[in-house]
């Protein structure tokens, strides 16, 4: 045989070898595939450059807590994925009739994000139109061609989550520039959340443990509501979220490479009198091809950076943009690895299952 004709061959077995490798949803993590039925379950055809050449499955949804193991300990005890702007969402129609001219934060609407295990979803709310609206602004204003839509649609998308799948938890943290007296109130009165509404009264204020996740299902209070202003608890009820979390900086601040501090907002990362951490780790203007490298790896090395910034505390929420992009296991797999770290001191969740054989314990 010449060269040629062996080079042939060659060429053939590997594009059949390739081809036939998997499909029809038995191709696993990073395994090359040509569409998402390729994949198994929890896994879609993605390609990140950064990370893989081609077309490879990565992870889709998140590995629910409560579901592997139990419900039974304080919410401070479990992490959550959180999705950036969660309402900013490529393709979402107009609704003010004049094309939108802003950047988008995430891919899925919020139903997929909510389905595919996002549990706390940041929302920046605004008086507009006689409402309130999710919308970026300049200068805390909304203007028509920054307005994603009425916030009532999004809320009926969390109410009818929260309906769906009464053992879950949601916690929606508003950059909040609506100045309606009840404004807020009204919405999500509107929207049918009060009946799942956390009351401010059993929020712990000095450190001290949530009130168990059991107990949270168990009395339907399963909804969490943090505004950016500080006068709404007094006159609303709703949560000033700096009195009860600690927060890193957003956007590329929060993004330097082995250094994590505090958001002006927010009180020390160290400061042990709120009892929940939030990490936030995404771009400050958002670019959709450097996510996938953003959500894998770097993504583990500052919730580890931040570890040690907040007093050796885990972080409960981690904040991301297009939360499924990834090399591989990315906001999924850090928030398996927050859990394993908060629930049995180990790298992954799935770790802590009775009778797992795993290695990567500090405890
Ligand atoms: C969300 O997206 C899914 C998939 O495209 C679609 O079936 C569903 O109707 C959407 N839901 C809302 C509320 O937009
Ligand atoms: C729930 O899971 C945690 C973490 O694995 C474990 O420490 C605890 O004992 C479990 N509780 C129950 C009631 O099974």
């Amino acid at each position: 045989m010449g060269i040629s004709q062996n080079f042939i061959l060659i060429t053939a077995w590997l594009l059949v070898g390739v081809a036939a490798a998997c499909s029809n949803g038995e191709c696993r993590l990073l395994d090359e595939c040509s569409s998402d039925q390729d994949c198994e379950a929890g896994l879609y055809c993605f390609s990140c450059p950064q990370g893989f050449s081609g077309s490879r499955c990565v992870r889709s949804t998140i590995s629910d807590q409560f579901k592997l193991l139990n419900n039974s300990l304080p919410l401070n005890k479990y992490a959550f994925l959180t999705t950036h702007n969660a309402y900013a969402i490529d393709g979402y129609p107009s609704h003010t009739g004049v094309p939108r001219v802003t950047f988008t934060n995430q891919e899925d609407n919020v139903t997929q994000q909510l389905n595919n295990g996002a549990r706390a979803l940041m929302l920046d709310t605004y008086d507009f139109r006689n409402d309130v609206w999710l919308c970026h602004s300049f200068k805390g204003q909304c203007h028509d061609y920054t307005a994603f839509g009425p916030a009532i649609d999004t809320l009926k998308e969390i109410e009818a989550f929260l309906s769906a799948n009464p053992s879950e938890i949601v916690t929606i943290i508003l950059e909040d520039y609506v100045q309606a007296p009840k404004g807020l109130t009204k919405v999500f009165t509107d929207a049918g959340l009060m009946k799942y509404w956390f009351p401010l009264t059993n929020m712990p204020k000095n450190g001290q443990d949530w009130p168990l996740v059991s107990d949270m299902v168990k009395n339907n209070q399963r909804l969490l509501v943090f505004t950016s202003i500080k006068s709404k608890e007094e006159s609303e009820g709703i949560a000033y979220q700096w009195n009860y979390m600690v927060e890193n900086h957003y956007g590329d601040d929060g993004m330097k490479a082995g250094s994590c501090s505090n958001r002006g907002e927010s009180s020390a990362l160290d400061d042990k009198s709120k009892s929940l951490v939030l990490v936030n780790y995404f771009g400050s203007i958002p670019m959709k091809e450097l996510t996938c490298e953003d959500n894998s790896g770097n993504l583990i090395n500052m919730l580890q950076t931040c570890y040690g910034a907040s007093g050796n505390r885990w972080a409960n929420f981690v904040a991301v943009d297009y939360y499924k992009r990834s090399e591989g296991g990315g906001s999924f797999q850090a928030v398996d690895t927050l859990n394993g770290k908060l629930l049995c001191g180990c790298d992954d969740v799935h770790a802590c299952l009775p009778g797992s054989t795993s290695r990567a314990c500090s405890s």
